[in-house]
């Protein structure tokens, strides 16, 4: 995830926003740059790679000036390159922004430009936004009103910090959808998007709202409304030490990314919906996907789970054969290729040797490739025909968490689309989806704000022998992941099963120290379950059973339910893995483990 920072005070900017900047290294970035004010010149360097790659630029020279902006870029539109980092700057080169988000009407506010013969430099998103100030500001506004005048025009996220040659005396920092801080310190004030790249400067901090935009001037701060007017707020103290500050006061990164999952899944969502209607900017879908008449899906671990909730998803909406497999056996396999195939990779990191070793061979097969994954410029994403990327923002932790609900975003806008492309749903139920689909973020938030439940239970069942998940469709997927989750971070022995399956043999194993947890989302399939929980616990297992708000169907058989807010049964993926995944953090707490590190797996997995 990009970070932001700027400064304006006593010190030499350069240094300080090289310091602020390598305190948001452990967000995770692909390049670094900043942007420094002196006396009329602005002076913009940038680089790809570690902040060592720009700080190795920048030794020779001699930057002066006690105002600036700096960034680390986690790529989401055009590849990690010198070119693509911010700052980014407009015609004149005398105004540079940077940018944490996504501008979702880029390209349309980029042909608006072009059409007023701006040219642009890079891929990015962002430089719309520069380009648009400097515009206004060629027009004659004031450096404020130029950026209102673009404020107004753009759709999307955006925590953005500007500088201008001709205003050495100010930043002007503005937040939509996206956190951005003010530190205020003696004589220097600060703006970050993370407290850590304030903490070296003051520990008095203002939050900013949505649509609030900040002057920073070097002995005050103007703080104030989307209409200008002005607003006081105090500030508030912080007291987390450093390490709790870069997880953004969570005690680790998994429970942070979590956490993140809201906001996750509303920006992979949002950008492509427009109008009430699934647009993806990346390609040509109803040329790329529309002959598919069957669909092959390939993956590891977690990504591969995703592609088993895929499998439902496009069986269900778009009536199309899926085929899911496992990337390391695929690659074995002596598959059967059809010319008309689509062949959909799944990985976050785009790096996994298994995954890119499939991909390579139905590319040879001559199958047409559509990735999805969470890093521009990964290898897969290189290779592939066609990228979708989850705008999940690096993920930090060994066990997937953000980025596996935010591919399975990704796939139900693809099943959905397909759907709707041959006709298979009809137009009300198209858009009825797509409005359930936008209402998923603010749900996820709602089983957040309960994760104290699920600690609780976890306090009372981390020492269980073993830990069986089951379910039916949808669920049976879930339970796979969550069985993962599970056993990659506390150890327990964990596995999914089909619930129908329990009787063919698994069950020989459930007894008194057996936990069943039961993913009971499926309506049509209630009765079976109830008599699959009801075979368990006659054996003397406990029992969990995570279902739907208001759902009384299982008050009898199960010790304890976990209600999740109720959306369409063929959605219920992206909220039921949530409470699964507190469930396996707070196991791997209570058994004094570090879950962010995970015993004998890496994060990326680049050998077979
Ligand atoms: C589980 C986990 C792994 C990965 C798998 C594939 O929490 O993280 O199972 O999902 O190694 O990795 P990617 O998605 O990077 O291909």
């Amino acid at each position: 995830m990009c970070g932001i920072t700027g400064y304006i005070g006593r010190e030499e900017a350069i240094f300080v926003l090289l310091d602020s900047l390598k305190k948001l290294e452990y967000r995770g970035y692909d390049s670094t740059g900043i942007a420094i004010l002196h006396e009329g010149t602005l002076t913009v360097r940038k680089a790809k790679g570690h902040i060592t790659v720009l700080e190795e630029k920048l030794k020779n020279e001699q930057i002066r000036g006690q105002a600036g902006i700096g960034h680390t870029r986690w790529a989401t539109h055009g590849e990690p390159s010198d070119i693509n980092a911010h700052p980014h700057t407009g015609v004149s080169d005398r105004i540079a922004v940077v940018h944490n988000g996504i501008i979702e009407n880029y390209l349309r506010l980029k042909e608006w430009l072009q059409a007023r013969e701006v040219v642009f430099k890079s891929e990015t998103d962002t430089e719309v936004v520069a380009h648009l100030i400097d515009y206004y500001y060629r027009q004659g506004s004031g450096l404020l009103t130029a950026v209102q005048h673009t404020l107004k025009r753009l759709e999307g996220s955006y925590a953005l910090a500007i500088t201008a040659a001709d205003y050495p005396d100010r930043i002007i920092a503005a937040r939509k959808d996206s956190p951005l801080v003010i530190g205020l310190g003696k004589d220097e004030n600060l703006v970050a998007s993370d407290i850590p790249a304030l903490l070296a400067h003051t520990r008095e901090v203002v939050y900013m709202e949505d649509g609030e935009l900040v002057v920073l001037y070097r002995d005050h701060v103007e703080l104030m409304n989307a209409q200008g007017d002005h607003i006081v707020r105090p500030p508030s103290h912080v007291d987390w030490d450093a390490d709790a500050a870069e997880k953004g006061g969570f005690a680790h990164f998994m429970l942070k990314e979590i956490h993140d999952q809201a906001k996750a899944l509303s920006d992979t969502l949002r950008p492509r919906i427009k109008t009430g209607e699934i647009s993806f900017d990346e390609f040509d879908f109803d040329e790329f996907c529309g002959r598919a008449r069957r669909i092959v899906i390939t993956a590891c671990g977690t990504a591969w789970h995703a592609a088993m909730v895929a499998k439902y998803a496009f069986e269900h909406f778009a009536r199309i054969p899926v085929e899911v497999d496992i990337a390391s056996e695929y690659r074995y396999r002596s598959p059967v290729t059809e010319e008309n195939d689509l062949f959909i990779v799944i990985s976050q990191s785009g790096e996994t040797a298994d995954t890119l070793a499939a991909m390579r061979l139905a590319k040879k097969g001559g199958n047409r490739i559509l990735a999805i994954t969470n890093v521009v410029g990964s290898t897969l994403a290189r290779e592939a025909d066609l990228v979708l990327f989850t705008m999940a923002g690096p993920e930090i932790a060994v066990a997937s968490t953000k980025a596996f609900t935010t591919q399975l975003m990704c796939l139900y806008l693809l099943a959905l689309k397909l759907g709707k492309l041959h006709s298979r749903i009809g137009d009300a139920e198209y858009r009825a989806c797509i409005e359930d689909l936008g209402r998923i973020p603010s749900q996820a938030e709602k089983i957040l704000a309960r994760q104290d439940l699920i600690q609780r239970f976890a306090s009372r069942q981390f020492n269980k022998q073993k830990v069986f998940f089951m379910g039916r469709q949808f669920d049976y997927a879930i339970s796979l992941e969550s069985a993962l989750k599970l056993k990659e971070i506390s150890y327990t022995h964990s596995e999914a099963f089909a619930a129908g399956e329990l009787k063919h043999g698994p069950i020989a194993l459930v007894d008194k120290d057996t936990l069943v947890v039961t993913i009971a989302t499926q309506t049509v399939l209630f009765d079976k379950l109830i008599s699959n929980i009801r075979e368990t616990s006659a054996r003397g297992a406990s029992s969990l059973v995570i279902s739907w708000e208001g759902e009384t169907s299982f008050e009898s058989v199960a010790d304890e339910i976990f209600a999740i807010p109720k959306t369409r049964d063929c959605f219920s993926p992206l909220l039921s893995i949530i409470p699964a995944q507190l469930f396996a953090y707070y196991c791997s707490i209570q058994r004094g483990n570090n879950p962010d590190k995970p015993r004998n797996l890496a994060k990326s997995v680049t050998v077979e």
